[in-house]
């Protein structure tokens, strides 16, 4: 079940407002400016920053996110999981309309159940409201809204951690262990482009399984979507952390990484000594980065969440965990417009071309909107396959070169997407440090294998690829084997939709990989021995 893909335009670069503030657009031509207000602002109480609102309040009702409580006048409203679970959804959507379809997948998430089954919920929660009935909204055959004016009841005011026993500055009897609400959370300085439908399918997955790792190509935009995520299920828990494991070089220093991510010191964490500091409390860890510590994080992973079921996990990787419980979700590139759009307000209702024009215009307000400028972002968004890393480098570039004489050039993309944020990381300074870093984590058959399958013009089948590229030291079966490896690490496309997958390169990775069978001389040979054997697939790149 996907959702339409939200049109929304950056709105500030500024730190967000405190939560639960929500602005309609109901007006279809509307190109939503939609403030994501999900960040709350962040306060510092006892030492700890704290993040989320304790409780929300709506007229004579206040309604605890972490525990689903209800009240009314202070005294406690008596209603259903279910739907207690729908208020929840339909509170976090701000005022949004929250289409049937999420409601059903977000409310009952393991069972297919009756859209009946939804109307007896939305008449609990009515009837629960009493006079305030009309909080809940419908939208004739779409789903619902929730309109209440939220007041987010901000910490500093009595808790329900103090019912539980434990002061406000977290400490029970000089316990360390951190306060309700906690959090690393970082505050994203801008608003996220798309992914809008992308948001939903991994709530779902979330609200169903304990691991999710969202997978992909290096700058496809895991590290953004999982920090989306977590904003938006911020409320569903106790404290929210993040541990950043692209720093990390060595596997054995996994552990102390994310215990000094959860403040437990510099040491390592044991999931017993990660269940002590958990308690009862439901805790949400993102396990940012992983490809390159992949055991340690997948064994981690295992050990913490075996030892605490009211532990959530989401990890972003470049191939995927292979831990117990596992759920993949590959992580999309941005949607880019056809071939050959010109339109401007075509080409604006995608988001890979809005996230391009603009980065392209805070780094230079003056430029010009117009079919040449539009024509161009086509290009520019489609030759970089939509992965917003690349976009990013190239609105950089933009900025001197306009975007007409940018496009012009795209196609030397390695040499021209040199100058990444000075803030980033060292393997976002560069597209060809990101596709190092990849490249570095393969073995030496993948390596061979990925750079003669550049010479490949368009997709293939696995039979094409082992009939094509296998000889020398790399027998056919080690190229399937490779082949495998290689889409489980993001850097070959499968399409599996029809019987036979088929595969294929990316743009950027089979520049990338075309540099690199050039500097290793096999490009003629392999051309030779395609001529010679007639081995040839159907079109061939790189053709001197
Ligand atoms: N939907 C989006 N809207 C706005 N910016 C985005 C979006 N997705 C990604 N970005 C930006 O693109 C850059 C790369 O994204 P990100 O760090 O999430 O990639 P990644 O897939 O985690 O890469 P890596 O595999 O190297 O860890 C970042 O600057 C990020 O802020
Ligand atoms: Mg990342």
């Amino acid at each position: 079940m996907m959702l339409a893909e939200a049109r929304l335009v950056q709105s500030s670069s500024l730190p967000r407002q405190p939560v639960l503030e929500s602005r309609r657009s109901d007006d279809p031509g509307d190109h939503a400016v939609i403030p994501l207000s999900r960040a709350p602002s962040s306060t510092e109480v006892g030492g700890q920053t704290w993040r989320s609102p304790r409780a929300l309040r709506f007229g004579r009702f206040r309604f605890v996110p972490h525990s689903r409580e209800l009240t009314a006048d202070g005294h406690p409203v008596l209603i259903g999981n279910r739907a207690l679970e729908l208020l929840f959804v339909l509170i976090e959507a701000r005022g949004e309309l929250v289409t049937k379809d999420v409601l059903l997948s977000r409310v009952w998430p393991t069972t297919i159940v009756e859209e009946n089954n939804l109307q007896f919920q939305i008449s609990s929660l009515r009837k629960a409201f009493g006079k305030d009935r009309d909080l809940v909204r419908t939208v004739s055959g779409r789903g619902y809204r929730f309109v209440a004016e939220i007041e987010p009841e901000m910490p500093g005011v009595r808790l329900e951690t103090e019912k539980r026993g434990i002061s406000q500055s977290g400490s029970v009897g000089g316990d360390p262990r951190p306060t309700y609400g906690s959090s690393n959370l970082p505050a994203p300085a801008s608003d996220i482009v798309g992914r809008e439908s992308h948001l939903s399918d991994v709530t779902a997955l979330v609200a169903a399984n304990r691991l999710v790792t969202l997978v992909g190509a290096g700058g496809i935009g895991k590290t953004r979507l999982a920090i989306e995520l977590a904003h938006r299920l911020e409320l569903r828990f106790d404290s929210v952390w993040v541990a950043e494991l692209g720093s990390v070089s060595d596997p054995e220093m996994v552990q102390s990484a994310v215990a000094a991510a959860l403040g437990l010191g510099a040491g390592p964490i044991s999931p017993a000594a990660f269940s002590a500091f958990l308690g009862s409390r439901r805790l949400l860890l993102v396990l940012d980065n992983c490809e390159h510590v992949i055991d340690a994080a997948a064994g981690l992973a295992e050990s913490l969440l075996h030892a605490n079921a009211s532990l959530q996990v989401i990890a972003t990787s470049r191939e995927p965990l292979r831990a117990e419980g596992e759920w993949v979700y590959r992580v999309p590139s941005l949607d880019v417009p056809p071939e050959g759009e010109d339109d401007l307000e075509a080409v604006l209702q995608h988001s890979a071309a809005r996230l391009f024009l603009e980065r392209t215009r805070a780094a230079e307000p003056d430029i010009l909107l117009g079919a040449g400028v539009a024509a161009a972002t086509t290009k520019i968004c489609r030759r970089l396959d939509g992965i917003p890393l690349a976009i990013e480098l190239a609105a950089a570039r933009a900025a001197a070169l306009g975007v007409e004489g940018l496009a012009a050039r795209v196609d030397d993309r390695l040499g021209l997407l040199t100058e990444g944020r000075r803030t980033a990381p060292a393997r976002h300074q560069t597209l060809r440090a990101t596709l190092d870093w990849s490249y570095e984590l393969l073995t030496e058959s993948e390596r061979v294998v990925m750079r003669r399958l550049s010479a490949f013009g368009g997709d293939f089948t696995a039979d094409t690829a082992s009939r094509s590229v296998a000889f020398g030291d790399v027998g056919s079966a080690q190229v399937v084997q490779s082949l495998t490896s290689l889409v489980a690490k993001s850097l070959v496309a499968a399409d599996v939709a029809d019987g036979t997958p088929r595969y294929r390169l990316l743009e950027t990775m089979r520049a990338y990989a075309a540099e690199k069978l050039a500097e290793s001389g096999e490009l003629g040979t392999i051309l030779q021995r395609w001529d010679r054997d007639g081995a040839a697939p159907v079109r061939v790149a790189n053709r001197p």
